[in-house]
């Protein structure tokens, strides 16, 4: 069975509550009614009913079974205004300031998620990353044991042996411009666990860099062995190694030449990069040269699930992050 069919599968199995926050956009619309016709979740649409419900009767779409809920008239806004007041306080926010913002539907959709009226949120058809990251990270926060929050790409590589027949997971790409050592040993911990719950692999952890086991002396490795040595230290019982080159960490002829007793060089199915450069160029050069299919940028370390879209996305591109959203739920 194919990676998504799996996903799919395991959402069906055990389904959980997934808001679309910009529930007016025609393509959340059209997604939401796929969903739950598949029975992949059950949806709260955030926006003004009547609005949906029209532009659902012109798209020919029955919205049947989804929740609609209006941020402006709902009668949890008040609660949720003084929810946001109480976590932001600390921070500048007043009473008044958090009784409007909590209006915006990308906060009313994430405050949902952290008073459990939801167990995940998917955005980002209309809306930039930042703006949909921001709200989670300020209400929502990290998961115990995860220091940051971050984001992963399954990549499916077509015709390639490489981690698990051309399946690798690569982190991060997408959200930690220039992550600590700290911060690099827990995107490697919150990726392994990515690894085995979301996609059943046995994670083979590379902390990628420019040397292989001590070739090179530089800041930068160092910064790359640090966190390497962290992260084992954290977790013992995963199998992460670094640090080391691309070809040791995927090819075993390399492997067996820089990093003999390396468990993880020549195996690695999980990709770690050093930082946000190397993330995102990495992952589009594979995409590009080897026609790999990219799937995400999914993020991973939030206490609950919140997921970014891409803003050229189609209702099956939705639908699909919401069956993903829906089983990193599960984990909660
Ligand atoms: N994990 C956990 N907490 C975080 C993280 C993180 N990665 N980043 C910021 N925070 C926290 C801060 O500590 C702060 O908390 P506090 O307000 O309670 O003290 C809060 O979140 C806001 O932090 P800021 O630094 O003010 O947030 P910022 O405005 O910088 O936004 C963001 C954070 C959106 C993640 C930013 O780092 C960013 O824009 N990253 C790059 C996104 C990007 O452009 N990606 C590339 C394109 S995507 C693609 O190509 C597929």
């Amino acid at each position: 069975m194919k990676l998504m069919e799996q996903i799919w599968e395991k959402a069906k199995s055990n389904k959980k509550r997934i808001v679309l926050a910009e529930g007016e956009e025609e393509r959340n619309i059209k997604a939401c009614e796929m969903i739950l016709r598949n029975g992949l979740a059950d949806i709260i649409l955030v926006g003004n009913k009547e609005s949906i419900l029209n532009k659902a009767k012109s798209l020919k779409v029955s919205l049947e079974g989804a929740e609609i809920i209006d941020p402006q008239t709902s009668d949890k806004t008040a609660s949720y205004a003084e929810k946001l007041y109480e976590l932001r306080k600390n921070k500048g926010m007043t009473l008044e300031k958090a009784e409007k913002v909590i209006r915006d539907e990308l906060y009313f959709g994430t405050m949902m998620v952290k008073e459990n009226d939801a167990d995940g949120m998917v955005s980002g058809a209309i809306h930039t990353t930042g703006d949909l990251l921001r709200p989670g990270l300020q209400i929502v926060k990290t998961a115990p044991g995860a220091s940051v929050v971050s984001s992963f790409f399954i990549m499916l590589v077509p015709e390639s042996s490489y981690g698990e027949d051309g399946l690798l997971l690569f982190s991060d790409c997408a959200v930690n411009p220039n992550p600590t050592s700290e911060q690099l040993a827990s995107i490697a911990i919150s990726t392994a666990e990515t690894a085995k719950g979301l996609c059943n692999l046995d994670p083979k952890v590379a902390m990628l860099s420019f040397s292989t086991m001590g070739s090179a002396s530089h800041e930068l490795v160092e910064k790359v062995t640090t966190a390497t040595k962290l992260a084992k230290e954290m977790r013992a019982d995963l199998d992460i190694d670094g640090e080391l080159q691309l070809d040791a960490a995927i090819v075993e002829k390399v492997a067996n030449l820089k990093a003999p007793n390396s468990n993880v060089a020549g195996k690695a199915n999980v990709l770690i990069f050093p930082d946000l450069q190397a993330g995102n160029i990495g992952y589009k050069l594979v995409q590009r040269f080897a026609n790999a299919e990219a799937i995400g940028p999914i993020t991973q370390g939030f206490a609950k699930p919140i997921n970014d879209l891409s803003r050229g996305c189609s209702p099956e591109d939705i639908v699909n992050v919401v069956a993903v959203t829906a089983v990193q739920a599960q984990s909660n």
